[in-house]
């Protein structure tokens, strides 16, 4: 299988550990591992006890256990975790989609979700944000685009670049008439739970679709990058099974000091998630300062959850706005052209502390 390089890794490769201010991260800002191990009495001498040997190869059962609590209608045997989301993005394509499958996918994306599958040999439509609809995808164009051959619709919401939280409606659409013509939906959930507001939390794709992928990650609302933690959780028993196998040729399972902290983790999820919004929560009130001040050099569509959005730059080139801003001011921002974006767009990530003072150099670098 050959597969182009992924731009968006690329980049960061070249920049993520050597600049000054990262204006773009989709994660939330970390903590420690004696952070998460606070949290709870004892947890220290549990991880000095923890065990070095192969795990067991869907994830230990005590960790799917508390997965479960994330989904309304999950058993443990219906969760397999991976070493991150990304695995389980490339497992998923491997194991549904042929050569000649034709494949829906939510665009612009993570390049994965849409590369995979092209380096397969399927014919991939792109399913559009829509920027004048508050980067909502048409759900009729969606119904339009539906072939004999669709064999997958990719989903995220909420949605990296863009930070769009699809409406309940919509998303019960999308789960029914892809449910109906008996096409799986993987539906990327990797920003859930970090809702601005608490009604506006979508059901998991799992739990109202018996045919629904919904994939997990400890990545972005936890601000756990580091565990490589991620799940895919489904009543869909062939693709779950497909994908076990698959897994063999992969990681066979996953570091147990990583299972053993994100079940920690997992366990105070809540307060993890509460801690990252009252940053984003911060960090938004600065940037629709920032948007207000600049409103004729950048178009803004606030999102409704995550920590990422996709604002447009008007007039500079962007790749040039963000090549100049980073080598001058140590300020990385994330050109569009990255995700084959061609609005002048850039990713603008708010989950981070130290945003403020990244904002402040942004501004900086803008007025002289
Ligand atoms: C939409 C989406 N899916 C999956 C991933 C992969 O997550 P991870 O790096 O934790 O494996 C990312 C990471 O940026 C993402 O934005």
């Amino acid at each position: 299988m050959k597969i182009p390089p992924f731009k968006l890794e690329r980049y960061f490769a070249q920049y993520e550990f050597n600049v000054q201010y990262l204006l773009c991260s989709s994660d939330c800002e970390s903590v420690t591992v004696q952070d998460l191990l606070e949290l709870e009495p004892g947890a220290q001498e549990s991880l000095q006890r923890c065990w070095l040997g192969y795990t067991e190869s869907p994830g230990s059962a005590s960790l799917r256990q508390e997965i479960c609590r994330i989904y309304t209608t999950i058993q443990p045997e219906q969760v397999l975790v991976h070493s991150g989301a990304e695995e389980a993005i490339f497992l998923f394509m491997q194991a549904v989609l042929q050569p000649g499958d034709h494949a829906i996918v939510h665009w612009p994306c993570y390049q994965s979700l849409v590369e995979v599958a092209s380096a397969i040999g399927c014919e991939v439509t792109l399913w559009q944000a829509d920027e004048r609809n508050g980067w909502a995808p048409d759900i009729d164009a969606l119904k339009r685009n539906i072939r004999p051959n669709t064999r997958v619709v990719v989903l995220n919401t909420p949605h990296n670049p863009t930070g769009y939280l699809m409406g309940q409606d919509a998303f019960l659409e999308v789960n029914r008439l892809t449910q109906e013509r008996g096409i799986p939906l993987f539906s990327d959930e990797v920003y859930r739970e970090s809702e601005y507001h608490l009604a506006d939390r979508l059901p998991a794709a799992c739990d109202v679709n018996e045919l629904g992928v919904s994939l997990g990650v400890t990545s972005k609302t936890y601000g756990l990058a580091g565990l490589r933690i991620g799940w895919i959780a489904t009543h869909n028993a062939e693709i779950y099974a497909r994908m076990a196998a698959l897994k063999d040729y992969t990681t066979i399972c996953n570091s147990a000091p990583s299972e053993f902290l994100a079940e920690l983790a997992l366990r105070h999820r809540e307060k993890l998630a509460q801690r990252n919004l009252e940053i984003i929560t911060g960090n938004l009130a600065i940037l629709d300062g920032f948007f207000e001040r600049h409103a004729r050099a950048f178009s803004w569509i606030r999102p409704n959850a995550g920590s990422i959005a996709f604002p447009r730059l008007n007039g500079e080139d962007i790749d040039l706005f963000c090549h100049t801003l980073v080598s001058q001011a140590g300020v990385l921002l994330l050109p569009g052209s990255l995700f084959d974006d061609q609005g002048n767009h850039f990713r603008i990530g708010f989950g981070r502390k130290n945003m403020p003072e990244a904002v402040t150099r942004l501004e900086e670098f803008l007025y002289y």
